[in-house]
């Protein structure tokens, strides 16, 4: 296996129990590099990154720390400014310049986690920011109310202690489709079933579902980790402060 190889299958996250050690800040320059170098829609690189050092302002905004943390926003305000500055009209604020910019903006965010991994940096990512109130998230980061939205965050540093065991992930078999898309067997999911409650692959969120009275792996996370469906698909709670927000931002048309 190269050493790109390598790195890419030995990344576990680190569930923000990071030391006191810090990334230098050269490191932290040769990961903003390579961060630039992801491929991105249409030359626009429509994301800004938000660096922070502040622990204290990172547990607050995310509910992690760790030396540095990066916040990758979906950003079409230096683009949308760029145009004003010429006088051109440039507005992408829409669901697919959302998506759109959500890819270059995600992927960017992989390339920072694999770059750190190379330094012997590890990483967490995390959408923590999305569990705080957009709002106060918008207030505290100055975000610009249009055209911007905190999409994920990833947190930089080294561990207190090694995981006892790298997570697991179901296989190529349920993953990758042939020519066209197969739905799921029954007995692919029986597989899948059973995939989940290996001990040994560590797939899943917990060890110990069996303690909790559970016969699957499954069965406790859709009836305890996953939230009740919505089923008459009312916006209410989070769902409704994201779809306001996107309104809010532009990236989404509220129907007439
Ligand atoms: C979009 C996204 C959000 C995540 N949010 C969190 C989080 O808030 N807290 C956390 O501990 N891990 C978070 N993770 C990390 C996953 O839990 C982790 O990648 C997964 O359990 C697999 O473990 P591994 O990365 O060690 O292989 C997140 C990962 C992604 C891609």
């Amino acid at each position: 296996m190269n050493e790109t190889l390598k790195t890419i299958h030995t990344l576990r996250t680190i569930h923000g129990n990071f030391s006191v050690e810090e990334v230098s800040q050269l490191n932290l320059d040769l990961i903003c590099e390579a961060i630039l170098h992801t491929s991105n829609a249409s030359a626009r690189q429509s994301y800004s990154i938000i660096v922070l050092s502040d622990r204290k302002q990172m547990q607050d905004l995310f509910g992690y720390q760790g030396s540095r943390a990066l916040i990758f926003c979906v950003d079409f305000t230096r683009l949308a400014a760029g145009a004003k500055h010429l006088n051109h009209a440039f507005d992408n604020d829409d669901i697919i310049g959302f998506i759109t910019g959500s890819m270059d903006t995600m992927l960017a965010a992989q390339t920072a986690v694999i770059a750190a991994k190379s330094l012997g940096i590890d990483s967490l990512i995390t959408n923590g920011l999305h569990r705080n109130n957009l709002d106060v998230v918008y207030k505290s980061l100055n975000l610009p109310e249009t055209s911007c939205f905190p999409l994920i965050t990833v947190v930089l540093g080294y561990p207190t202690e090694e995981p006892a065991y790298q997570k697991g992930r179901l296989g190529a078999d349920f993953i990758f489709h042939e020519g066209v898309y197969h739905q799921p067997t029954p007995e692919m999911l029986e597989k899948m079933v059973a995939e989940y409650d290996d001990h040994e692959k560590h797939i899943g969120l917990v060890d110990n579902w069996e303690k909790m009275g559970f016969q699957h792996y499954l069965d406790w996370f859709y009836t305890k980790w996953s939230d009740e469906p919505n089923t008459e698909k009312i916006a209410t709670g989070k769902v409704l402060e994201f779809q306001e927000r996107l309104i809010k931002s532009g990236f989404w048309w509220p129907a007439e």
